[in-house]
Formats: structure tokens, sequence, C-alpha cells
């Protein structure tokens, strides 16, 4: 945290100008996640998002991002990637090998909130690559490269975790773990998720309540049948066919019951449950 900015750059880092989010995004807060996650980015802690698909961890932190102004930077984590995906690589263009930086080394250099999504997903000798950047070290060491690059001030550490698709095969080590602070996430009560509902699409009242309530019958057989619930982004995408013109039950169809489950009696369920309501 002591070096100047300058002096984490190269010259071909790329200007944080193009990860900066102009536009305010929307964002309800539904306890004090706001609050929390102010107090560590001012202590430059390495934050953990916890919770179900679809229940606003991205949002959050596009919303924090904007904030408090700092450029933000998301990979997506997936079995295949490497720890050269996250921090950079040679490559051959026509004037020979060129090392060009991976986004967790761009966000340590500018300063970036550095956003990975479904950490889990990336092996484990993948996600070693971001133990000295989440202690007291705060350096990414490029070892192909030989260079240690100690990171910007303002740089931070943002994971996200689903806890409920973890087998112990895939789940972070707990020295990985341990070096976050965590905010639980998950679906908001009623009437936030559906004023959540009625901003995302301009259905009216009545309508986003039915859709929230159609949400709860289906978060309840959770482990009944179903591996997840109808999550915020899909009563969202509802809306968004409703207000559209597209009859509810069949917008309901498509939208809250076709993407979650294959089983027939899960289905009828389900669509029983929608018809009770439209
Ligand atoms: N508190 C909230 N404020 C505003 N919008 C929200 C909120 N919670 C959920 N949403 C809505 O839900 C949608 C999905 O949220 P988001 O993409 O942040 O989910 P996620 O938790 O990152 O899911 P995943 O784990 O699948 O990536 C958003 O696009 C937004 O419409
Ligand atoms: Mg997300």
């Amino acid at each position: 945290m002591s070096r100047p900015a300058a002096s984490a750059k190269s010259p071909e880092t790329p200007s944080s100008t193009q990860y900066v989010i102009a536009q305010e995004p929307y964002y309800r807060p539904v306890t004090n996640e706001v609050e929390l996650y102010e107090a560590a980015y001012s202590a430059r802690m390495p934050v953990m998002l916890k919770g179900p698909t679809g229940c606003g961890k991205s949002r959050f932190v596009e919303y924090m991002a904007w904030k408090l102004k700092r450029p933000l930077i998301t990979v997506a984590c997936n079995e295949d990637m490497t720890a050269s995906d996250l921090v950079g690589r040679y490559l051959l263009d026509a004037t020979g090998t060129k090392w060009h930086d991976g986004p967790l080394t761009v966000a340590a250099r500018i300063g970036a909130i550095c956003y990975l999504d479904e950490v889990v997903e990336a092996r484990q000798d993948t996600t070693v690559v971001i133990h000295p950047l989440t202690d007291h070290r705060r350096q990414l060491p490029l070892d192909k490269k030989g260079e240690i690059v100690h990171c910007h001030p303002d740089f931070q550490l943002v994971i996200s975790y689903n806890p409920g698709y973890q087998s112990l095969m895939k789940d972070l080590k707990q020295s990985t773990k341990q070096r976050f602070g965590a905010i639980d996430f998950d679906y908001p009560e009623a009437e936030v998720e559906s004023e959540i509902v009625m901003h995302e699409t301009n259905v009216d009242k009545a309508t986003a309540d039915k859709l929230v309530q159609i949400a709860h019958r289906a978060r309840n057989l959770k482990g009944h049948g179903l591996d997840e619930g109808i999550s915020t982004r899909l009563l969202a995408y509802a809306g968004q066919l409703i207000a559209r013109g597209i009859e509810p039950r069949a917008a309901c169809q498509m939208t809250l019951v076709r993407p979650i489950t294959d089983d027939p009696d899960m289905r009828d369920t389900l669509d029983a449950a929608i018809n009770t309501y439209f």
C-alpha cells in the first residue's frame, strides 16, 4: 500500500478509464452490505461474496466500484483457466515475443477492483496466485517475466462463491478462504425483491408481487427435487417478457420453470403454482 501509483505502471499498462463505470448501476441495498464493503475497501481487505446464483452479487460489485470511483475488472473463472490467464504470458507477434499482462496484473497495476467471478471453478493451482496479493505483501510475482508487481494502493480483490455448488473436490482451500472477509447474499425479502423486479422491468406492483410469491414457492422446493430455487434474475426475465405483452403464464413458464428443471413432475408442480397466481 505504500507504493505510488506511477511506479507500478509499465508503458503498456492500459488506462484505467476504460474500466471505470460511468453510470450508477441500480442496486437496492438489502441489509448493511454497502457499509460493510466500504469499511473493508478502506482497509483494502479482500472480500468474498457468497450466495446463490442471480441474487445480486455482480450487480453489487458494479455498484460499489461506481460508488468508490474505482475501475472494475471482472474475470469469469472456469476450470480450464490457468495462472497465466490471470497474471499474463509471453505472446508472439511480428516483432518477437512480448509480455502481455493478464487481467489480475492489470488490476494490480492500475488500482482496480478485480472481481473473480465463480472462483471455485478455477483449479487450486490457479487460485494460489492470489495468495501473495491478499496478505500484507500485496505483491504479484510474475515468475515467467521475473518481475514482482507491487500493488497499486487502491487495488482490491473480490471473489464470488456459490456455497450450494461445491463438492469436496471443488472447494476453496482454507488457506485461500481465510484471506477474505465474507458477505452473505441471498434473495431479498418479498417487499424488497418486488421493488427490484418493478425497477428492472416496469411491471406493476401486483405483477411483481405475484412473481415473487411464485419464486417463494419454488425456493421451498430446493432440496426436494430442485437443486436451486428461482433467482431474482429469472424474476426480472419474467417481468421483461410480461412488460413486452407476453401472456404471464407463458412468460413464467419460459423464464421461471423451463430453465431450472427438466423433470416433468416438477414442471407440472411449478406450472400449477403459476396458474394459481396468473
Ligand atoms: N439488490 C439488488 N439490487 C438491484 N438488482 C438486483 C439486486 N439483486 C438482484 N438484482 C437483479 O438480479 C439480477 C442478477 O443479479 P447478479 O447478476 O448480480 O447475480 P449474481 O449473484 O452475480 O449471480 P451469479 O452467481 O449467477 O453470477 C440483476 O441483473 C438484477 O436485475
Ligand atoms: Mg455474477
